[in-house]
């Protein structure tokens, strides 16, 4: 059986808790797409773990795969790898042959590029994700099967590195790239990883054949999705659920579940149109509460109402089999709470998500409003009937909106603080 997860937003909806949920039932935990832009925080008692590559169910000691659609700095993966050792886990981990590799350049080039890019840029993470998917495209890609045929990788780099160099001095960049020194730190990362690497797609689809259990997690969310998001304020893969295919080699056909995850309101790292964002102390009371600064860059994240526009957008592409919904706690103690549900576009109404930035940059926000709720003793919340009315009413107007049903309410980032209202893994 196949489980994914996807986040139906702009990425940070609180996957990581969502798919450390699932994973404890789940046999393999794989990454599909996305490399360590990504940030997952799974808190396990008192213990927090954050990772940027692994997959969430590294502390549940499941197998996990990084898929051939993710982007692997080596050296972020083996400080992980190294990190989960020093907590007494010993990670099975697989990683695809044909995952491409992040290399110096790249991430050097990530800011030579955002800085041309002026008002256009995304503000990306600086990790070098874009470059290296470029790279993919254009075919200069370095893949992991490259590493470990020592010729083959010496040969690409003797192709490689003197266009990045020249790249490098036509935009004023005064990093000199060393082939040697290159080439050496990359054999030490293989030296390491190379026990880790093989055909994922040959063993994921015999786990499945097998009656495995597979966990796909996805990283960001549907609206940074390359295709699907507001473009160019994207990231560079493919984070809805199509995705998940062509980034793990294992066929739409065999997946069984897709779970939308679901922030209780909005928000978004990085530039871009934001059509419910507030800019006020309503903002920032939820940005403080909901803690939300980027794991992976410590930005502050812009918050807003939740905006069904962009959900049901995330439902139409991914046609999610339930939707949870996480961090619903943070709006407690807000007096009235609203939720975006269609746009004003120069006084036509929009129901569709718009494609064209500009368009989105003059949309203004049509709501609901609803009254709020107070603080709650969220364990005395044992059933959907233990919900105070205002929550209930929140959540079936999302359901009734999304025309998606609701399988799970998050309400802290502990593991007990979670609501189960369907299994994913039976019904639904
Ligand atoms: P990149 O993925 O580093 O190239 O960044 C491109 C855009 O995606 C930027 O706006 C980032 O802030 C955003 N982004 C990338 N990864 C994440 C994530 O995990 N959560 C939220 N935003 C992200």
């Amino acid at each position: 059986m196949i489980v994914s997860i996807i986040g139906s937003q702009w990425g940070d909806e609180g996957k990581g808790k969502v798919t450390d949920f699932y994973a404890e039932k789940s046999d393999i935990v794989v990454r599909f797409q996305g490399g360590n832009n990504a940030g997952h925080t799974i808190v396990v008692g008192d213990k927090v773990y954050k990772f940027h590559l692994m997959p969430s169910g590294a502390v549940h000691k499941k197998s996990l795969v990084l898929g051939n659609g993710v982007v692997i700095d080596p050296k972020i993966l083996i400080e992980e790898i190294e990190r989960l050792k020093k907590d007494g886990f010993n990670p099975d981990i697989s990683i695809s042959d044909r995952a491409n590799i992040i290399m110096p350049y790249h991430k050097i080039l990530d800011g030579i590029e955002e800085k041309m890019k002026g008002a256009l840029a995304a503000g990306t993470t600086m990790k070098g994700i874009g470059p290296c998917y470029s790279d993919k495209i254009s075919r200069f890609g370095i893949r992991f099967s490259d590493l470990l045929d020592i010729d083959v990788f010496r040969e690409k780099l003797n192709l490689i590195i003197p266009i990045k160099q020249k790249i490098f001095n036509a935009f004023g960049e005064d990093a000199k790239l060393d082939i040697d020194s290159i080439f050496n730190e990359y054999l030490t990362y293989r030296d390491y990883l190379k026990k880790y690497i093989k055909d994922t797609s040959v063993f994921l689809n015999n786990a499945y054949d097998k009656g495995n259990v597979i966990l796909m997690e996805g990283a960001q969310g549907t609206h940074l999705d390359i295709d699907h998001g507001i473009y160019p304020f994207t990231t560079s893969s493919n984070t809805n659920a199509g995705g998940i295919c062509t980034g793990t080699g294992v066929s739409p056909k065999k997946i069984d579940k897709i779970v939308g995850i679901t922030k209780a309101y909005t928000s978004r790292v990085g530039e871009g149109p934001f059509p419910a964002e507030l800019c006020n102390s309503e903002g920032k009371y939820i940005q403080s509460k909901g803690k939300e600064f980027g794991t992976t860059t410590g930005r502050p994240r812009r918050c807003g109402w939740l905006d069904l526009v962009l959900v049901n957008y995330a439902c139409l592409i991914n046609n999610f089999s339930a939707l949870a919904i996480t961090k619903i706690d943070v709006l407690s103690g807000m007096k009235k709470v609203k939720i975006c549900y269609a746009y004003d576009y120069n006084g036509e109404i929009l129901y569709n998500f718009p494609s064209n930035m500009n368009l989105l940059a003059k949309c203004k926000p049509i709501y609901k409003e609803f009254d709020g709720w107070e603080e709650i003793d969220w364990k005395k919340i044992k059933d959907i009937n233990s919900l105070p009315e205002n929550i209930f009413k929140y959540i079936r107007y999302i359901e009734e909106l999304t025309k998606t049903p609701i399988c799970m309410i998050s309400f802290g980032p502990k593991r007990d603080e979670t609501l189960i209202l369907k299994d994913i893994f039976r019904g639904v």
